[in-house]
């Protein structure tokens, strides 16, 4: 097995390259982002620099959604169908074919069971629950706007609807938990929607 045997080193060089790569942002923020305190999310503004949140260099200060590892792959699975859904809105949307963009829209529109899983899902991310909320309610203006076969609406409403996706994935970032863990932040680990 192969180990790094200079993690001091290591971390040095992480330094000087976190340092050389973000310059802008060094800049403005002399601060370790190690001992930076994590931005309330709801106070996070649309950066301009929200493409560096993703962390190239590591400096990922989002919030963390605590999960265990199958609902971290659970909730994987179903942030693939939602980009699968602005995929499939996209192309019905260049043959006006509303009936398509209602049924893909649908697929991410609020329901009681949508609104439990985001619950679930956020039990150790205070905010998380309501974004996700507002991701769903804001992708049934989608569904409203094909019904009246409106183009210039479903536009809008797709537009919205990817600007709540960016607005949570720029506040939150999943960490793995194990089911103890997750229990004790107030989580249910035996959530039957879990199941499939
Ligand atoms: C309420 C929060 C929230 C909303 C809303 C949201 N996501 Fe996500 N999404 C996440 C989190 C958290 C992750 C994990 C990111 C991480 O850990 O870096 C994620 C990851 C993803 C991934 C990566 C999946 C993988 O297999 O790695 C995709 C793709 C994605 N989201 C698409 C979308 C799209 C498209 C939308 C809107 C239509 C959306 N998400 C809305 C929270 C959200």
């Amino acid at each position: 097995m192969t180990t790094l045997r200079t993690p001091g080193l290591v971390a040095l060089l992480l330094a000087a390259a976190m340092g050389a790569g973000c310059t802008a942002s060094a800049a403005d923020t002399p601060t370790p982002a190690a001992t930076r305190p994590a931005a309330p999310p709801a106070a996070k503004p649309a950066a301009p620099m929200s493409h560096m949140a993703g962390g190239m260099m590591g400096a990922d200060t989002r919030a963390a959604v605590p999960l265990t590892a199958m609902m971290a792959a659970h909730q994987k699975s179903q942030m693939r169908d939602h980009l699968r859904v602005i995929q499939e809105i996209s192309v019905a949307l260049a043959k006006d074919d509303y009936a398509a963009i209602a049924a893909s829209a649908g697929r991410i529109g609020w329901s009681t069971q949508q609104a439990a899983m985001c619950k679930h899902m956020g039990a150790g991310a205070p905010g998380f629950a309501e974004l996700g909320e507002a991701f769903h309610h804001t992708a049934d203006t989608i569904v409203a706007a094909a019904k009246a076969r409106d183009r210039a609406a479903v536009t809008t409403a797709l537009g919205a609807t990817l600007a709540t996706c960016v607005g949570c994935h720029d506040a939150y970032r999943q960490e793995i938990v194990d089911d103890a863990a997750f229990a004790k932040l107030g989580g249910d680990t035996s959530c039957p929607m879990m199941g499939h």
